[in-house]
């Protein structure tokens, strides 16, 4: 398969939890308050905080990602017979400072240093996404923070990604967008975008329609691939 070009992107769209984001650095925070089940936990909360997000856009009953990722939690508390109103809130207020994975900041900076227009699209309510792109630092390289807030359904519903071609005024093939969730990558290359799956965690290949454009295992690998020699 010969591999489909970035470097003529005009715009690098990024999905924002488990790409730029690591869901799990929440309770690997709250390791002491979770013992043996801090990873059952971490595993199950974005499970149902997903399926949460699928099955509330087919049955056209959309809440914040905020108010689905609180059911998560409390799904994923009651699975471990956690009923701790005071760990629920200090879990859900860490959600909003999530560490970013080590190779974002540099990566992100040097695309904007060279000149490409950067945003973030996400299922992530808009607060959410600034408070954790502020705390990491990161909040200021990019153009545009979208959110589904603005169109009421989840990925990998095509509306939200016409949400970038609408708000960078480009066309889905100028936009090169990366994610580390699989299925958001194949609903992304579905719309039209070109895609990037940051395969961090070397899943096997969905088997959905859209296969990968490109697969890198970390961000920084889209550098030399976006026309940027990475820094020597
Ligand atoms: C997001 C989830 C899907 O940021 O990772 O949209």
């Amino acid at each position: 398969m010969t591999e489909i070009s970035i470097s003529s992107c005009r715009a690098f769209v990024f999905d924002a939890y488990g790409t730029l984001f690591d869901v799990g650095s929440v309770s690997k925070r709250l390791q002491e308050s979770l013992g043996d089940d801090a990873d059952k936990l971490s595993d199950l909360w974005r499970r149902k905080q997903l399926e949460y997000s699928w099955l509330r856009s087919l049955m056209n009953d959309f809440t914040d990602f905020w108010n689905v990722t609180g059911d998560a939690l409390d799904y994923a508390m009651a699975a471990i017979g956690k009923d701790d109103p005071v760990l629920r809130s200090r879990l859900m207020e860490a959600y909003l400072s999530l560490d970013t994975f080590p190779d974002v900041v540099e990566t992100l900076k040097t695309l904007k240093k060279s000149g490409h227009k950067l945003a973030i699209l996400s299922n992530g309510a808009r607060h959410m996404l600034i408070a954790t792109a502020k705390s990491s630092g990161i909040l200021s390289l990019f153009d545009e923070i979208l959110c589904v807030d603005d169109v009421r359904t989840y990925k990998p519903h095509p509306s939200v990604y016409q949400l970038a071609c609408d708000k960078l005024e480009l066309e889905p093939s100028e936009i090169s967008f990366q994610s580390s969730n699989g299925w958001d990558v194949a609903g992304a290359g579905q719309f039209g975008f070109k895609t990037v799956w940051i395969n961090r965690t070397a899943q096997p290949a969905e088997r959905l329609s859209h296969k990968a454009d490109i697969v890198v295992a970390r961000l920084d690998e889209i550098l030399p691939l976006a026309g940027i020699p990475k820094a020597a």
